[in-house]
């Protein structure tokens, strides 16, 4: 079809996704064509916690977060998925119900695969099945590292770490050795580090306190001390 923007989008992207980048050419363009595409709305949710299905997703444009809800409706952010990053794979090889709740941080355009078309091209070229689990051994090291933050961090070392991995990511830093990160509410904050938004709320105040932050109108700074401060938590 086209005139299809998302059939575009997923020609356009899809030499360019990792998971399939050892793919051969015949079978990339056979993968990419079993691919749907689905467009989602900033604050979406994709699926949640306990849903049971199991088709494979691709973020091509945008952005999502992956969360576990409590009952009293806090949220603790597991992990964001970013373009070229996949989701769901975790029902699709063991059946189960989904494990965590995905959720549109911006407006999305997302690539579906169903799982038997996944399985499929496994067969055709095993090499897919590495890539996959190399990037879920990937996930398992990050999950381990935020099991040791919530079990030997207290809540100031884990807002400290975080904003770090933010600064390293995508700040910027000004000539005074200063990173300008993205501002996030204390909720945000809490749902990052599992802690209470009143709980973030006290130690930012300590933050600012001994300047190792500041908190501007649209972003927030980060002093350079915050690596020395955050070298046991890093
Ligand atoms: P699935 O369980 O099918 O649906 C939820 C998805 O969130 C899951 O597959 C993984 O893709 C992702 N996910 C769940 N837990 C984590 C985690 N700890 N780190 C990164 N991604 C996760």
């Amino acid at each position: 079809m086209k005139n299809d923007p998302g059939r575009a989008l997923i020609d356009k992207c899809f030499r360019e996704l990792p998971v399939f980048r050892n793919l051969s050419d015949a079978h990339l363009t056979q993968l990419s064509r079993d691919f749907i595409t689905q467009h989602v709305k900033k604050g979406e949710v994709i699926f949640y916690q306990s849903d049971v299905s199991n088709d494979l997703y691709i973020v091509l444009e945008g952005s999502v977060r992956a969360s576990l809800m409590g009952e009293g409706g806090e949220e603790l952010i597991l992990t964001t998925f970013n373009k070229g990053d996949f989701f769901g794979e975790m029902s699709l090889l063991d059946g189960k119900p989904r494990s965590a709740t995905i959720i549109a941080e911006e407006e999305s355009m997302l690539g579906v695969l169903k799982r038997e078309r996944l399985l499929r091209a496994i067969k055709n070229d095993p090499v897919i099945a590495i890539d996959l689990l190399s990037a879920v051994v990937q996930r398992l090291r990050m999950a381990d590292s935020m099991i040791e933050s919530l079990a030997f961090l207290d809540v100031s070392e884990r807002v400290v770490k975080l904003f770090l991995q933010i600064a390293r990511t995508t700040g910027e830093k000004d000539k005074n050795g200063f990173f300008r990160i993205k501002r996030l509410t204390h909720k945000e904050l809490a749902s990052h580090t599992g802690a209470s938004r009143e709980a973030i709320t006290k130690v930012m105040k300590v933050l600012a306190f001994r300047k190792i932050i500041r908190e501007e109108e649209n972003y927030f700074l980060i002093s350079p001390d915050a690596e020395k401060i955050a070298e046991k938590a890093i």
